[in-house]
């Protein structure tokens, strides 16, 4: 099978698609066109928009209906009201080519003092290429934000402890079920992604985690996870371990050739 790099989002969201088990974590998104986001904006309180092949935070919409109409948000900017569906197309799509650009539900994110968090696990390839935990932390975002994106959003790391006491009054031991899930979900991710084809060595997945507690997924990054977030932490326990597996991982290539 020839190897795969660098995925996009859609990409992504129809591998998992077809696996039972991190099928249940997908928010349901579509290819955005007229239609589907007007079935989108009926069906769910709100929606995200946002470019297939984008990253950062960079162009993501948050949209949804009003009494007169619609209104969205870009990153952080003003809200924007429009009259009509079309407008609203229009406006979200921005130029982007069609079939580009992607509709999802909102997930409705836990919150600390308002501010919606979305959750980073890193998982790398050692010195022998086995895949390794590597650390987690929640990336919460900045005021009037819609994306956690910690640069783009103006927002802060948090570890998952603080987060999930402070958004859903967790303690010890639900603390550690839900660490321990999410990083079984992060390993299934992976050997999914790898035993299908795609190339990685090191991964970023970003999960939600709802009001309800329920985890769902936003993101699965196999190619290029920022490392500096985790250097946002006061404990730089995560960020050394990352720094050594990426070094061993590096080391043992150049050996292999
Ligand atoms: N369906 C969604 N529900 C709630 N928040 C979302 C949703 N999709 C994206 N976001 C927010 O926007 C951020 C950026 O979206 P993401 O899909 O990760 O794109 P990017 O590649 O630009 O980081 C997420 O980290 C999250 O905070
Ligand atoms: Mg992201």
């Amino acid at each position: 099978m020839a190897s795969k790099w660098d995925p996009s989002k859609w990409e992504i969201h129809q591998l998992y698609s077809k696996h039972s088990d991190l099928r249940k974590l997908l928010p349901p998104t579509s290819i955005l066109t007229p239609g589907s986001l007007s079935k989108y904006l009926d069906k769910y309180p709100s929606v995200y928009v946002k470019g297939k092949n984008e990253h950062t935070g960079s162009g993501i919409i948050k949209a949804w209906k009003t009494e007169k109409g619609y209104r969205f948000v870009r990153v952080k900017g003003k809200p924007v009201d429009v009259k009509s569906i079309d407008e609203l197309y229009d406006k979200v799509t921005d130029g982007r080519r069609a079939k580009s650009v992607l509709v999802q539900k909102t997930i409705d994110l836990a919150t600390i003092q308002g501010s919606p968090f979305s959750i980073r696990v890193m998982i790398m390839r050692d010195g022998k290429e086995k895949w390794q935990y590597a650390g987690m932390l929640a990336k919460v975002a900045g005021e009037s934000s819609v994306v956690t994106n910690v640069r783009r959003g103006g927002g802060y790391a948090a570890t998952i402890e603080n987060a999930l006491a402070q958004s859903l009054g967790y303690g010890r031991d639900q603390i550690e079920s839900v660490k321990r899930e999410l990083i079984d979900h992060g390993f299934k991710l992976i050997r999914y992604a790898t035993k299908s084809g795609y190339r990685s060595h090191e991964a970023g997945i970003d999960f939600g985690i709802d009001h309800k507690g329920k985890i769902w997924i936003i993101e699965v990054n196999l190619a290029y996870p920022s490392y500096e977030l985790f250097n946002r932490l006061k404990d730089k326990t995560f960020y050394r371990k990352i720094k050594g597996l990426a070094g061993d991982y590096q080391k043992s290539r150049r050996k292999t050739g």
